[in-house]
């Protein structure tokens, strides 16, 4: 086939050369050699304008495009190819399937996605694999410290971690990690037949670690309410997506997170304070934000001290983003709406040298969806995405976020450029034993899909998230806390 269309397009300049008709541009030999130097002048012209340009974005600090191919994270950054073979198709429970995924069309990834999620089919199973692959830090470290997303990942105590839509905090008093997440440690059930799944308020789990490997339960730090019904926190309603940053002016550990009821319609946030990382926290109030509906959320701590609350809004079909107050106890007046249209949620915000990164997800209940990577200098937006980040695995892997949601990226201190993806690979037939996927992600190279272009260089580097069946943290990685 080459060969044919090479041999057409032989054929066609040649007509076109018998038939050139006379233009301005039909120079003879003298004019040709100056059409040249003007080509070759203008070429000449345009590399140095570069040059100078990329120069000055060095110089003036805004070179995105940035490479973090430190020898230690190279290894995290191979992209890792999965080719495993489908288990033969099992016949799908129409009402469960119904119930847990709205609105998806019938492509051959939806069906697959159908199937993993229905518990009883045995790609369900090859996705939950039994406790007897557990990670265990209890065992000794003989098998040093691997991450294995989606694997049962046990606690210091032998018990399943139960730190769901979570987040991570460095604490700078202890040295030490917490890590707080909604405990799903209940019977999954639904409120009526069209109902999402869910799990009872059991409250917000915190864990500690110096190694991000081995976790010590901590104990429940804000609880759900069993008596009074009225309680934001009573067990019948919703509580999910707790983050916890620290107030350095006023000494105190504060929590945001997602308030509902069991149907979705309070769509708030919700305050807690502590003076202690582990608890326990006093829940203060939930309210909606400037008014507006609030479903998933994350809070973003910035350099200067400043924060934000990022939520879903108007239905999900947008975010906001708002500065917290200097106590971090409530929004400023200031709000912006961002990725508007985009139906996205599970927000996770990170930052590198002075650019913004968010990690998405669409929005499809509790099965998976493609994320997307988005970047900005300013954290008021306008926000732009840069499309995929997942790299390696397949394609349907890659189209479901490695089966999992967002929901927290932790810079790694050791390795600018380098940090953990935190996301959760739901289990809607039984949430309590949902599954951790924690992934490398590193910033580098160029994006693929940047909308911004100055001079024709894009503006943002790519975001990349790793798959790996099997990962561990490279020496180093805590140098700058040592
Ligand atoms: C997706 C959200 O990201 C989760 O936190 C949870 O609210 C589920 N939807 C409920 O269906």
């Amino acid at each position: 086939m080459p060969a044919a269309v090479s041999v057409v397009s032989r054929g066609r300049s040649k007509m076109r050369n018998t038939q050139r008709k006379p233009s301005i541009l039909n120079f003879d030999a003298g004019c040709g050699s100056s059409l040249s130097f003007i080509v070759i002048g203008l070429v000449g012209f345009t590399l140095i304008a570069c040059l100078f340009f990329i120069s000055h974005q060095v110089k003036t600090g805004h070179a995105h495009s940035y490479s973090s191919h430190l020898p230690a994270t190279r290894e995290l950054e191979q992209v890792e190819e999965e080719h495993f073979r489908l288990p033969p198709p099992h016949k799908v429970n129409p009402r469960a399937v119904k119930r847990t995924v709205k609105r998806r069309g019938s492509t051959k990834a939806s069906k697959i996605i159908d199937e993993y999620l229905d518990g009883s089919s045995a790609l369900h199973d090859m996705f939950f694999p039994s406790e007897t692959t557990a990670v265990n830090p209890t065992k000794g470290r003989n098998d040093s410290m691997y991450f294995y997303p989606g694997r049962v990942w046990l606690d210091t105590d032998g018990n399943a971690i139960q730190a769901h839509g979570g987040g991570i905090l460095y604490d700078q008093n202890t040295a030490t990690y917490y890590w707080y997440g909604e405990n799903k440690d209940g019977p999954t059930y639904q409120i009526h037949p069209e109902g999402a799944q869910r799990i009872d308020i059991i409250g917000v789990s915190c864990y500690s670690s110096k190694d991000l490997w081995s976790w010590t339960h901590e104990g429940i730090v804000l609880p759900g309410e069993r008596t009074n019904i009225t309680h934001d926190l009573h067990i019948s309603k919703v509580l999910e997506r707790p983050k916890v940053i620290y107030n350095d002016r006023t000494r105190q550990y504060v929590m945001w997170m997602h308030i509902d009821d069991g149907n979705y319609t309070k769509a708030s946030v919700g305050v807690a304070v502590s003076r202690s990382p582990t608890g326990p926290f006093s829940y203060l109030y939930s309210f909606r934000p400037h008014g507006f509906d609030s479903r998933d959320m994350t809070i973003f701590k910035d350099d200067d001290g400043m924060a934000y609350l990022f939520y879903a809004t108007r239905g999900n079909t947008e975010l906001h983003v708002s500065p917290l107050t200097a106590d971090y106890l409530n929004v400023t007046s200031a709000i912006r709406r961002i990725l508007v249209r985009r139906f996205r949620e599970a927000p996770a915000v990170f930052k590198l040298r002075g650019t913004y990164y968010m990690i998405t997800s669409r929005c499809s209940g509790w099965a998976p969806n493609p994320a997307l990577a988005h970047a900005t200098h300013k954290i008021m937006g306008p926000w732009e995405t840069l499309g995929n980040p997942c790299v390696g695995g397949n394609h349907f892997l890659r189209l479901t976020t490695f089966l999992s949601q967002s929901t927290f990226v932790l810079p790694l201190p050791g390795l600018p450029g380098t940090f953990i993806f935190m996301a959760d690979r739901w289990n809607p037939s039984d949430l309590c034993d949902s599954r951790y996927v924690w992934l490398p992600l590193s910033i580098g190279g160029l994006a693929d899909e940047a909308l911004d272009y100055s001079f024709g260089f894009p503006s943002w580097s790519r975001v990349s998230i790793y798959w790996h069946r099997k990962w561990r943290l490279p020496e180093g990685w805590r140098k700058s806390y040592a």
